[in-house]
């Protein structure tokens, strides 16, 4: 097992930089996931990463030695598609058999192995079928015993799940989850999708435009975003601007906004005076029979959908503001009703920091 990979990378294409020093040291064992929207240079990373284009500048080490000279033969590294690219003419075993084929091993060893990995992704019986003949979620775990299949010293994923449906796509993240926790196997994990990176990472990496906005482990992304745009790309959707007033005893910030003064916890330190954006998630929102006090909000029901177990709900507040609540029990459409904003739920972020 690698004891860790590094790098430091700057991809221009033409004039356009897509990656502008993005640098990381990813431990050995550790399931990394980069996270952030379309065209922010996720695959590109990737790509880099397993030598399939070349870097404007910077470098990549692993366990301290530079790589950047290396093919993608010689890196060791195992790849996983977003769609796949199984080879249509060959069976599930030759699709798994194919990188240890190339590597010239006997023709018993191949087998073994291959036996191996169909067992570990499930799909022992599925052998002797073509790609055409399994389900997306089948493929997808053909696409990750071939990656599996060359003993990686580091496994890439871009997207892997993106082209299936909702339920597939849990049931892989499950399995995708187990596999880590069998093989312990170092893991760099490409992804727009928030649940997907906080459910498997060890860290998460939000990027924003080829620059990392935010390091950290998913229950501080989560919890502590540092930015308006990782808040946004975390779930918060209520976002109230705020000056702040002062600072308690125990470090929580009072902050007052049009609509409200909200107490609640900076992520940066912030001087009285200074503007800020306290953000909260519908789901930290709750119903409340008071219809003033300390962080408590009043408006009207706008909206509402009912969720299943639970229902969103749009407020309107007196000045038009809206604030979107995730509750458990039914509201109606034109009732007034108070949500208190929990203090230990709001955080207050810097204003003016990007998005
Ligand atoms: N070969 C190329 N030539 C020119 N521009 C490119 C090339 N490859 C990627 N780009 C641009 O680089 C940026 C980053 O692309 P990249 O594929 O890394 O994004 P991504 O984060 O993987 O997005 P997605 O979530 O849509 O897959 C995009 O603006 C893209 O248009
Ligand atoms: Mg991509």
């Amino acid at each position: 097992m690698i004891s860790a990979l590094s790098f430091r990378l700057t991809k221009r294409f033409g004039t356009r930089t897509v990656l502008d020093e993005f640098a990381l040291e990813v431990h050995g064992g550790e399931f990394v996931t980069f996270l952030g929207p379309s065209g922010c240079g996720k695959s590109t990373a990737l790509n880099l990463l397993a030598g399939l284009i070349p870097a404007t500048s910077g470098e990549i080490r692993l366990d301290g030695s530079p790589i950047d000279h290396l093919p993608p033969e010689r890196r060791g590294f195992g790849m996983v598609f977003q769609n796949y690219a199984l080879f249509p003419h060959l069976t599930v075993f030759d699709n798994v058999a194919f990188g240890l084929a190339l590597r010239a091993r006997p023709r018993a060893e191949i087998a073994q192995r291959v036996r191996r990995m169909l067992q570990l992704v499930r799909l022992t019986e599925f052998e002797a079928r073509y790609p055409s003949q399994l389900s997306g979620g089948q493929q997808q775990r053909v696409a990750i015993a071939r990656a599996l299949a060359v003993e990686p010293r580091l496994l890439l994923l871009d997207e892997p799940l993106s082209n299936l449906d909702a339920k597939l796509r849990l049931e892989m993240r499950s399995e995708l989850k187990r596999l880590h926790a069998d093989l312990r196997l170092t893991s760099i994990y490409v992804t727009h999708d928030q649940s997907e990176a906080l459910s498997l990472s060890d860290r998460v990496v939000v990027l924003r435009d080829g620059r990392v906005m935010q390091v950290g482990t998913p229950a501080e992304i989560h919890d502590r975003p540092r930015t308006r745009f990782v808040a946004d790309f975390m779930g918060y959707r209520n976002f109230f601007p705020v000056t702040v007033d002062r600072i308690e005893p125990g470090g929580l910030v009072v902050a007052r906004g049009k609509d409200v003064t909200l107490t609640g916890r900076p992520v940066t330190p912030l001087a009285p005076g200074s503007a800020a954006v306290a953000a909260v998630r519908p789901e930290d929102v709750e119903l409340t029979a008071e219809l003033a006090g300390p962080n408590v909000v009043r408006g009207t029901v706008r909206l509402t959908e009912y969720l299943g177990r639970e229902h969103d709900v749009e407020v309107a507040l007196d000045s038009g503001t809206m604030v979107m609540a995730r509750v458990e029990r039914p509201v109606e459409v034109g009732s007034a009703v108070g949500l208190r904003l929990p203090s230990e739920r709001v955080v207050v972020l810097p204003a003016g920091d990007g998005a």
